[in-house]
């Protein structure tokens, strides 16, 4: 069977490859432990429920508008006043099957070939493979550890070329944790003033999910000329423990967005409407679970943070947000236990699953290789139990 080129040039997302396996070991009753999902382990806040079983018996079932409802629309806008104190009007809006839809509308009408799009590495495993899907080049700019794994001034100015076009940066990172103060941000802001050109597209799908009181902010907030060419990703995945009901949104230029509704509406068309009725309450409603799932994210964090650094050789920065860490293990590359060598991040998980029965996801596929990530969005006993084995296997390998 002949399959267009584009198919060969991306890759499957590793996360989803990994929990399929891990999901089948456990169906063959092997007792796997999973640090490889990348979503919330609460259940949808009961009041979003009940708003989706009113949607569904009011017939709210029709196709929608194909950039969203009205209803929706307003509550991101007023949600993003509140939160980010920027004001956006119903038209610079697109809900979308996700933040992940948002993000791919947004390179197919943004990237041409020839284009770069900067991606600070370690980055979030799909944004490569949606710009190689818009025929433009991915640029991954590595990140040092000492600098927490964020990108610095200095580092994006050297990346810069005549071809660059875009700047994906995701804060609260996925895999790191790692968040940009409004000063780490402003001398980022500097280097991006000087070129008017460039398209910054903000991926704040785990604003809400920061710890320790730390103020959110995005380069969006810093000023109006940065504020006119940045696009905001956003979605209710994983603020809401919502990631099956598929609801993300941008918020934009309107002329970027009206683009942007284009190409939904020759794929996708709208949203799911119960979702987008659903999403509704989720804006709207009571925020204290929020709070609560936040509150339990900090906790299990810093049990993770430190049982990690306890392990001989192990470096781990510290996350403020989202629910990942992003442990250095390349201290056991080079080394083997039980018929495995391990050299790489993928060797690593493949060697972890195996033999310590826990799902991590290979570093190699979020641009590096000394890490492994693991997701903590689990119960609090799996996480001791989980940690323990891996700590067990690293010091196996000699
Ligand atoms: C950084 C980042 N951006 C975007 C998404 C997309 O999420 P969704 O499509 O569920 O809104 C994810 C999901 O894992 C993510 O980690």
């Amino acid at each position: 069977m002949r399959l267009a080129q584009r198919v060969s040039s991306i890759q499957p997302s590793a996360t989803l490859s990994i929990n399929a396996k891990a999901k089948a070991l456990k169906a063959q009753g092997q007792q796997i432990i999973s640090f490889g999902v990348g979503e919330p382990d609460f259940p949808t806040p009961h009041h979003i429920q009940q708003m989706a079983i009113q949607a569904i018996y009011r017939n709210q079932s029709r196709y929608t508008a194909v950039g969203g409802i009205d209803e929706l629309k307003t509550a991101v806008a007023d949600t993003i006043e509140a939160d980010y104190g920027l004001r956006y009007t119903p038209e610079q809006v697109i809900v979308s099957c996700g933040g992940k839809q948002v993000l791919y509308n947004l390179m197919q009408v943004l990237l041409e070939p020839g284009d770069e799009a900067l991606i600070p590495a370690p980055y979030w495993v799909s944004y490569p493979d949606l710009v190689t899907l818009a025929g433009a080049t991915p640029v991954a700019v590595p990140c040092r550890e000492q600098d927490g794994f964020k990108l610095t001034a200095e580092r994006l100015e050297s990346a810069l070329t005549e071809s660059s076009r875009m700047l994906i940066l995701n804060s609260p990172c996925n895999p790191t944790g790692a968040h940009y103060s409004r000063e780490e941000l402003s001398r980022l802001a500097e280097v991006l003033r000087a070129r008017q050109d460039l398209i910054i597209v903000s991926d704040d799908i785990y604003y809400r999910i920061l710890f320790g009181g730390e103020p959110w902010c995005n380069l969006a907030m810093l000023d109006p000329q940065l504020r006119k060419r940045t696009v905001i990703v956003n979605g209710l995945s994983k603020t809401y423990a919502m990631t099956g009901w598929r609801i993300g949104y941008g918020l934009g230029d309107p002329a970027i967005i009206r683009a942007a509704v284009k190409i939904q509406s020759q794929s996708t068309s709208n949203p799911c409407s119960i979702s987008q009725w659903a999403g509704v309450a989720a804006l709207r409603g009571d925020q204290s679970e929020v709070k609560t799932m936040v509150a339990s994210f900090e906790q299990r964090c810093r049990f993770v943070v430190d049982s990690l650094r306890s392990i001989p050789g192990v470096t781990c920065p510290q996350p403020a947000g989202a629910f990942y860490v992003f442990p250095n293990v390349s201290h056991y590359y080079g080394k083997q236990a039980q018929g495995y060598a391990v050299d790489s991040s993928l060797e690593m998980a493949e060697y972890l699953m195996e033999q310590a029965h826990i799902a991590v996801v290979p570093g190699g596929a979020f641009g590096e290789d000394r890490c492994i990530r693991l997701s903590y969005a689990l119960a609090h006993e799996e996480i001791k139990e989980g940690l323990s084995r891996l700590a067990q296997a690293l010091q196996e390998l000699r």
